[in-house]
């Protein structure tokens, strides 16, 4: 049993057990001042105010909050965290004038890191990608999605799924895994790309269900990429299996892939840099999650999404980072934060619902997680002492993590 005291505040309380957060509701985040909470066998066993807290002694741990806030873990729920190397030649590229597009279209982009995947073992790959989830843990991240995509072929897109799943037992945090077989084209496939999708649903697929490696799939449905016709049929041979699909939609183009997801049932569309109200009134109604990423839209000079009128047609919406080599190479969820609420104008508290327990409904997790709930796993953390919880989302260099917690457990 561990106990935590002398908490400012606590940010991000639901007692309603809601399993997502529409619209202007996104703005009510719930607070208590000078809180105490419980944890046991790794879930959050009560909190209150101090005045009502328990006594000490009964605890095997104390923590002091020392006057900090606690919030609920984020949930990123849309991340590539395994890759091998980096592409700061890219980026170069795109500082000299190359679109991600044109990049792309030369061989580089996913391409590139498909080759290093390719010449890198699954051990090495392992480390790097872990390297990387210490760093988001330690900025706050208690639930990460990690997809494959960087294979291409049904071996290195198998032996990515099987790095996830040695992260997934490994670490602290809920991992969940998606296969994204339909990232890019593979060079030896291109101009037969419709070969490349049979591959994926005879070979790939059963696969990777065959060894129990995805909790979903993706496919990266824009222009240049990946069709709706490949897309509803990759979806379609993935529910056979049991796997939701979370798309990749609405990045480069008016692609469709949102009215898509919407009516094959995806559990997600995200980027949605491409949106207007087609794709809003689509999603109304729907129980897929619209998910921005606009750590992509801000690494690669795009546009944003629509937020602000997605918020006021009542949609939920989630924040997730996209961490990858290409177009997000950072899984800092509270700058994604910042980013949402600077250039999508949306409130701190939004941004908050939407990296958190929105986030958590984006990989079919909240009712475990996104929120502090008597019940929810124990991933939390505690900030420095600060003035408001919108400082955490202004001062958006400031370090101000000063403790996590998963499980229960401090993860240091
Ligand atoms: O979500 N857009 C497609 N996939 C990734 C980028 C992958 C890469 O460039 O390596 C994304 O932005
Ligand atoms: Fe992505």
């Amino acid at each position: 049993m561990l106990l935590v005291k002398n908490i400012a505040k606590i940010v991000g309380i639901d007692t309603q057990h809601r399993d997502r957060v529409f619209g202007r509701d996104m703005d009510n985040v719930t607070t208590l001042d000078n809180a105490w909470l419980a944890v046991e066998d790794g879930k959050i066993a009560a909190f209150g105010e101090t005045d009502t807290m328990p006594d000490e002694s009964g605890f095997q741990r104390v923590v002091d909050a020392e006057g900090g806030m606690l919030y609920p873990s984020f949930c990123d729920s849309h991340t590539h965290i395994v890759y091998a190397g980096s592409r700061e030649q890219e980026f170069l590229d795109k500082i000299h004038g190359l679109s991600y597009e044109e990049i792309a279209r030369r061989g580089g982009g996913i391409l590139n890191s498909a080759d290093r995947l390719h010449e890198t073992g699954e051990d090495a790959l392992y480390e790097q990608a872990m390297q990387r989830v210490r760093e988001v843990a330690l900025m706050g991240t208690g639930a990460i999605e990690i997809k494959s995509g960087y294979g291409l072929t049904t071996e290195d897109e198998l032996k990515m799924l099987r790095v996830i799943r040695r992260i997934k037992e490994s670490v602290p945090l809920e991992v969940r895994a998606t296969f994204l077989g339909a990232h890019a084209v593979p060079r030896n496939y291109i101009g037969r790309d419709d070969e490349y999708v049979d591959l994926i649903c005879r070979e790939m697929l059963p696969a990777v269900a065959d060894e129990g490696l995805a909790d979903y799939v993706d496919v990266f449905c824009d222009r240049g990429f990946f069709t709706i016709e490949q897309t509803r049929r990759i979806m379609r041979e993935a529910c056979k299996y049991g796997l939701p699909a979370k798309i990749h939609a609405n990045e480069l183009d008016f692609s469709g892939g949102v009215q898509l997801g919407v009516a094959e049932g995806a559990l997600s569309v995200d980027h949605l840099e491409r949106s207007g109200s087609a794709e809003i009134e689509a999603l109304k109604g729907s129980l897929t999650m619209p998910t921005m990423l606009p750590g992509a839209a801000f690494f690669l000079g795009m546009s944003y999404p629509p937020a602000r009128e997605m918020i006021a047609s009542g949609l939920a919406v989630a924040l997730a980072s996209d961490y990858n080599p290409g177009s997000s190479p950072s899984g800092n969820m509270r700058m994604v934060m910042s980013l949402a609420s600077i250039r999508m104008k949306m409130t701190p508290n939004e941004a908050l619902t939407a990296a958190t327990l929105n986030g958590a409904y984006a990989m079919g997790e909240s009712d475990k997680l996104g929120s502090i709930s008597v019940g929810k796993v124990a991933n939390f953390f505690i900030t420095k002492p600060m003035p408001s919880p919108e400082f955490f989302v202004y001062a958006y260099c400031t370090p101000l993590i000063a403790r996590v917690f998963l499980r229960g457990e401090e993860y240091s």
